[in-house]
């Protein structure tokens, strides 16, 4: 079997595939990459009180992204043709998050303050309240909610749907956890099975299969105390890949089957929809970071240099690469001129990548049950710039695969070109899609 990640890099270059980086792996091959050490807690931490929230100005709603590289925040409205009209983004660089999770309460809450500030700039609105992410680690599960309607004559209304969702908090869930997200499945009514819309139609016992989607309540609570302590409120909580696809595919493409795999700085995170409702949603704890590691490593070069090295030159697929370019630099206080081919850059790169795509294709895989990703998979997130992700993905996986920017659902009219540019770019998939869930999304 052809490994991959560190081991396969190394398995290469003792073979003499790598000869310049041959003396840095002997020194530091008992080097500890990531310890993945975690405490248990002495008590399962419990969930935090619902709050009242003020509302925002009519129609405004508000995507957080709060990513481990920067924290996005971007202030829009539906116009009258439903489409979606960007009034503010802001940004600022994330220091306070630690593999997809809070780290540093104050870290995280100046950047968020800075971000939503740089949003609200001219547009003087009193923001309120806006929808988040959740890029943690999520645990999937299956779960049956029923309530007994009193009056089974009355049509069942969105109201009924929420009742049911509320019904399903109150079942147990392994310590520390609390749902992040839950979607139907599919819904019973008094035992008539396999009912998409329930909406309009009558009946006593109203039943769903959920899947659920259950996130760690310390972060949870970290999130919602940064976002309180920057000066507004949490409306409602997405996991990260759910809000990215909300931005790159359509309902269509839900339909069919399809994957998206957002690549982001520390964490990775993965959805799956099929026949329209999403079946699992995870995060890998590997991400653009680690290819800025792996690079580091190699090169001798700081984290920046390391990642605007990957930024310019990189890519994933050597055999794609000019085999005669040769990037020339220069180590932090080093005097000697040092050398890497291309083609060894995106050895490193590919070789790390591998491990995040399989990784991330064994998920999706497992979450299809035999089913077919007719659509196959996007790439989303920062990393998904990378040249060649497309092949490499087709490559590991066998699907159609292709990259995923969230141009799709933005207003492209004159006065906004600028602003359409600059967000039709992956490392906005999370914002905007946030931003569409909490200007379209009732139930
Ligand atoms: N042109 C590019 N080529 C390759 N990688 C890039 C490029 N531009 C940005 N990146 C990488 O994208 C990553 C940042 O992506 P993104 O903004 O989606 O992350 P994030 O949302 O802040 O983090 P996370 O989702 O892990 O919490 C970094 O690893 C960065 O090096
Ligand atoms: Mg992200």
């Amino acid at each position: 079997m052809k490994k991959t990640g560190l081991l396969g890099i190394f398995e290469r270059i003792s073979s003499g595939q790598f000869p310049q980086f041959k003396s840095l792996w002997t020194e530091n091959k008992e080097t500890s990459h990531d310890s993945g050490a975690q405490t248990t807690p002495a008590a399962a931490p419990e969930p935090a009180k619902q709050v009242i929230l003020k509302d925002n100005p009519s129609g405004i709603a508000v995507g957080l992204d709060v990513g481990s590289s920067k924290i996005v925040a971007v202030i829009g409205q539906l116009n009258a043709d439903h489409q979606i009209e960007v009034l503010g983004i802001g940004e600022a660089p994330s220091e306070g998050l630690t593999r997809g999770s809070i780290s540093n309460l104050t870290k995280t809450t100046n950047a968020i303050k800075e971000a939503l500030e740089a949003a609200i700039g001219t547009t003087k609105l009193e923001i309120n309240q806006v929808i988040a992410n959740y890029s943690g680690l999520c645990n999937n599960l299956d779960q049956r909610g029923v309530i007994i309607r009193e009056d089974m004559i009355k049509d069942i209304r969105s109201e009924d749907i929420i009742r049911l969702k509320k019904e399903m908090e109150g079942n147990p869930y392994p310590a520390g956890e609390q749902i992040v997200y839950l979607e139907p499945q599919h819904f019973i009514i008094d035992d008539e099975p396999d009912i998409r819309d329930p909406i309009g139609m009558s009946g006593q016992r109203f039943e769903s299969d959920f899947h659920v989607i259950t996130g760690e309540v310390n972060g949870i609570n970290n999130l919602h105390k940064c976002v309180r302590q920057a000066g507004t409120a949490i409306k409602t909580i997405y996991p990260t890949a759910i809000a990215s696809a909300e931005a790159v595919v359509c309902e269509e493409e839900k339909e069919e089957g399809i994957a998206v795999i957002d690549i982001g700085a520390a964490v990775t995170s993965i959805v799956v929809y099929k026949n329209g409702i999403m079946r699992y949603a995870d995060t890998i704890l590997l991400g653009g970071n680690s290819i800025n590691a792996d690079i580091k490593q190699f090169t001798g070069l700081g984290s920046r240099q390391a990642e605007l090295l990957k930024k310019t030159y990189g890519s994933v697929l050597p055999e794609e690469t000019d085999s005669s370019e040769i990037i020339q630099y220069k180590i932090l206080n080093g005097t000697k001129e040092r050398f890497i081919s291309k083609v060894d850059l995106a050895m490193i790169i590919q070789s790390r990548m591998e491990e995040l795509i399989s990784l991330a294709y064994d998920k999706i895989e497992e979450a299809l049950k035999g089913r077919c990703l007719t659509c196959g998979i996007v790439f989303t997130g920062g990393d998904s710039r990378l040249h060649n992700i497309r092949k490499l993905g087709e490559q590991i996986t066998g699907l159609k695969c292709h990259a995923g920017t969230p141009m799709l659902h933005l207003k492209a009219d004159s006065s906004q070109h600028e602003l359409f540019d600059k967000l039709n770019d992956p490392i906005y998939a999370t914002s905007i899609g946030l931003l569409k869930m909490g200007l379209t999304k009732l139930v």
